[in-house]
């Protein structure tokens, strides 16, 4: 059995309280999904700022009734100590996500991002440090690779940020890093890579690149690409980072106090992309006529990327189940029935 089927069997015997900031966002509403299947107790916190209703509306769907039993929503803003404090009571396990994504979002307002990503991250961390919660998971980013130049990326050869988005992520490790030495409260930094999967939205201006194609070639909308086509990013399926986030959860504490990769190992350019995207929804019967309009290359994106996994491979048992197609056919389905319900 591997690790992570191992930790799972263990979570169902012993449930533990989870909880989940960003719960109604993309990546926080399918980590919501996995631990009601398995019979956990969480908590949720979300503003609604970039997260929806409908994306909780939906888990309450595929769950059962007593594992939706298990489940508290609480709204509030993390850049609130006092919201902070009151969703952490009694809480084992925190997956941190709440945070304002986006390069572009942060160049225009890096003000709010700052806000959010900083002063939320800290009242998180230091309400959990009081709580002496057993574990903190939080999402870093790959962007905080910045522009170091060599590939794949290994966790300790970072470059300097491209982006405020970038600081604020790098940051979060700083604090926890300040943490664990401090106050010896060690948490985990997922620097994930490039997440897709359902739930993931395709609208507004913020938009990641595979909901935003797969939207825009569905509606027979033009499809741009930024720069020749030619960057590159290690996208790695939603399931492969639950998967993460439950192994770091439960770590030994021997393999806290870090940050590790969240990714595949692989590179894919966004021309490879956009044909199997194309290829994708050709398999669902849907053709896209238009040929990418190709634009300037957007400001402060990092033009390659590519993760050593090897780190959470040995650490933590880590082993990503999806590689990018079969994420990307396995996402297909809902993008359909998303956008034609619109
Ligand atoms: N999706 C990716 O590829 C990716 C890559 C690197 C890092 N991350 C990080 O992963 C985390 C989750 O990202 P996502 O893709 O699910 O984004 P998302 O926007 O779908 O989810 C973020 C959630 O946080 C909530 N939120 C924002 N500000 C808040 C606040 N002040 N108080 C309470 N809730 C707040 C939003 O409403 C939203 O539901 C973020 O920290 C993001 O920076 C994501």
């Amino acid at each position: 059995m591997s690790p992570y089927s191992e930790i799972k069997v263990q979570l169902q015997t012993t449930p533990k309280v989870w909880l989940i900031t960003g719960v109604a966002g993309f990546i926080g509403s399918n980590l919501l999904e996995k631990l009601l299947e398995l019979n956990q107790t969480v908590v949720g916190l979300d503003n609604f700022s970039t997260g929806h209703q409908h994306n909780l509306d939906e888990v309450q769907s595929l769950v059962t009734v007593e594992q939706w039993a298990r489940f508290r929503f609480i709204e509030g803003d993390i850049r609130d100590y006092s919201v902070c404090e009151k969703v952490l009571k009694g809480v084992d396990y925190v997956l941190h996500q709440a945070a304002l994504g986006s390069v572009p979002r942060s160049i225009s307002d890096p003000i709010t991002t700052n806000a959010v990503n900083i002063t939320g991250f800290l009242n998180m961390l230091h309400a959990a440090k009081e709580e002496q919660v057993e574990s903190f998971i939080y999402a870093a980013s790959s962007s905080t690779y910045g522009d170091h130049p060599a590939l794949p990326k290994i966790e300790k050869n970072i470059g300097n940020p491209l982006s405020p988005y970038a600081v604020t992520k790098y940051v979060n490790e700083l604090y926890a890093g300040v943490y664990a030495r401090t106050y010896g409260f060690k948490a985990i930094g997922l620097r994930y890579f490039n997440v897709f999967g359902k739930r993931q939205d395709p609208n507004g201006a913020y938009a990641a690149v595979i909901p935003k194609w797969i939207a825009d070639m569905i509606m027979d909308e033009n499809v741009f690409i930024n720069g020749d086509g030619e960057t590159s990013r290690d996208f790695c399926f939603i399931e492969n980072t639950i998967q993460m986030n439950i192994l770091a959860a439960t770590a030994a504490d021997t393999a806290k106090d870090q940050v590790y990769n969240v990714a595949v190992g692989d590179r894919t350019t966004l021309n490879t992309l956009y044909g199997s995207i194309s290829e994708a929804l050709m398999a669902n019967g849907i053709e896209c006529k238009k040929l990418p309009i190709y634009r300037d290359f957007r400001a402060g994106d990092v033009r390659h990327s590519q993760a050593d996994i090897s780190k959470a491979q040995n650490a933590l048992g880590y082993q990503p189940e999806y590689k990018i197609l079969e994420g990307i056919s396995k996402a297909m389905p809902w993008y359909i029935e998303f956008l034609g319900s619109k």
